[in-house]
C-alpha cells in the first residue's frame, strides 16, 4: 500500500518537473566557436561549453571568406560568437616572418570580417587576442610590478605576429560588440606542445625573464562568464603577478620530473637563433580582477597546475 502510494507520488513528480529537467539538458544560449574544431584553445572552449550544457557549434567557415561566415551565422543564429581561430605559426611565430600576406589575411582581414559581420547582426563576439604586444620599458620596467594597462598603446613590433596582433587590438576598440581577451604564454595542465610549460621544457636553452601568463585552467571558464555577462572592450587576460622561466622550470623539476635539468642563455644569445624577437612584459590585471576578484595569482595557481600535470603524467 505504502509502496504503491510512493510510486504514484514519484510518477506525479516526474510529470510535474519533466519540462524543467528537459530544459536543463540544453541551455537556450547558442555559441558558434571559431577554432573550435582543431584549435588548442578553441577545442577547450567547446568542451567547457558542452559540459555546461550550452548549444555549441564549432565553426566550419574560414575567416577570410566573408560570404561563408555570413551563411554559417545566418544558419546557426548564435547568441554568442567566440573566436579562437588565428595563425600563430608552425613550429613557432618565426613562420609568420616569411608568410606575411597569409598572416594578414587571417589575423587581420579574417578577424575583422568576422567581427564586422557580427557587428552588423548585433551579435556579441569574444576574441582570443594576445598580450604579446608590449615589451618592458622605462615606465614599466622588469620586476617593478607596474604592468601595462588596457589603455597603454602597444609598444612591441619585434615580430610580424605581434605587429599584426597589436594593429588588430587597436582596430577592435572601434567595435562595440567585441570582448578582446589578451592572452599571454598560456599554461595548462595538459602536455600539449602549445602549453608554455611543455614548450620551455623542450628548449635546448632558455632565457629567464618574469612574464605575465594565462593559466587556462583558471581563465577559460572565466572567459565564458565574461561572454555571458556581455562584457566588451580589451581585457588583459592573465593571472595577477609574473612568473619567470626559472621559477616554472624549478617547480616542474620539483613536482613533475625530478630528473629534469635546463640551461639558461641571455636574450641577446636567444635573438641570434630566432628570426623574430619575443615579447617580455607584465600586464596589469586590475580590470579583470575588478570583475573577478577570486582569480588566483600566477604564483599560487602554478602549483596546482604542476600537481595536475604530475597526475596526468601518471595516467
Ligand atoms: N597558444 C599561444 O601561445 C597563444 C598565446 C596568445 C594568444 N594566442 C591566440 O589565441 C588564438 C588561438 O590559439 P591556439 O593556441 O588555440 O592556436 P591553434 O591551436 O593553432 O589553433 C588555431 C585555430 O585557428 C584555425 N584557423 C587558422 N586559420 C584560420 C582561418 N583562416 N579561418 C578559420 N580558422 C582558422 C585553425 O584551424 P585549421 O586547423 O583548420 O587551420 C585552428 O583551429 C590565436 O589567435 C592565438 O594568436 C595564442
Amino acid at each position: 500500500m505504502i509502496y504503491s502510494f510512493l510510486l504514484k507520488i514519484t510518477f506525479l513528480c516526474i510529470l510535474t518537473f519533466q519540462p524543467f529537467l528537459c530544459s536543463q539538458e540544453k541551455s537556450g544560449e547558442v555559441f558558434l566557436v571559431f577554432g573550435g574544431k582543431t584549435g588548442w584553445i578553441g577545442q577547450k572552449i567547446v568542451k567547457l561549453l558542452e559540459n555546461q550544457n550550452y548549444q555549441v557549434y564549432p565553426a566550419n567557415s574560414r575567416l577570410e571568406n566573408r560570404e561563408e561566415i555570413e551563411h554559417e551565422i545566418d544558419l546557426i543564429q548564435p547568441d554568442f560568437i567566440i573566436n579562437a581561430a588565428g595563425i600563430t605559426g608552425t613550429p613557432n611565430v618565426d613562420w609568420c616572418e616569411d608568410h606575411k600576406q597569409t598572416v594578414i589575411r587571417t589575423n587581420i582581414l579574417g578577424v575583422l570580417n568576422l567581427v564586422d559581420i557580427a557587428y552588423l547582426r548585433g551579435i556579441h563576439i569574444t576574441n582570443f587576442g594576445t598580450g604579446c604586444i608590449y615589451q618592458y620599458d622605462e615606465s614599466h620596467s622588469m620586476g617593478s610590478g607596474i604592468g601595462f594597462t588596457e589603455e597603454d598603446e602597444p609598444n612591441f613590433i619585434g615580430s610580424f605576429y605581434s605587429k599584426t596582433k597589436g594593429m588588430l587590438d587597436k582596430m577592435l576598440r572601434s567595435y562595440p560588440n567585441v570582448l578582446n581577451l589578451r592572452v599571454r604564454m598560456p599554461i595548462s595542465s595538459d602536455f600539449h606542445p602549445r602549453n608554455f610549460i611543455t614548450k620551455i621544457t623542450k628548449y635546448e636553452k632558455v632565457i629567464n625573464i618574469p612574464n605575465s601568463m594565462t593559466i587556462l585552467d583558471d581563465l577559460l571558464p572565466v572567459s565564458i562568464e565574461m561572454t555571458l555577462k556581455g562584457l566588451k572592450g580589451n581585457y588583459n587576460f592573465t593571472n595577477p603577478g609574473a612568473l619567470s622561466h626559472n621559477e616554472i622550470l624549478a617547480l616542474y623539476k620539483e613536482y613533475v620530473d625530478p630528473s629534469f635539468n635546463w640551461e639558461n642563455f641571455t636574450v641577446e644569445e636567444q635573438d641570434k637563433i630566432l628570426k623574430a624577437q619575443r615579447s617580455n612584459n607584465e600586464l596589469d590585471a586590475s580590470k579583470l580582477l575588478e570583475e573577478f576578484p577570486n582569480i588566483p595569482s600566477a604564483h599560487d595557481s602554478i602549483i596546482s597546475v604542476m600537481l595536475k600535470m604530475k597526475e596526468n603524467l601518471a595516467l
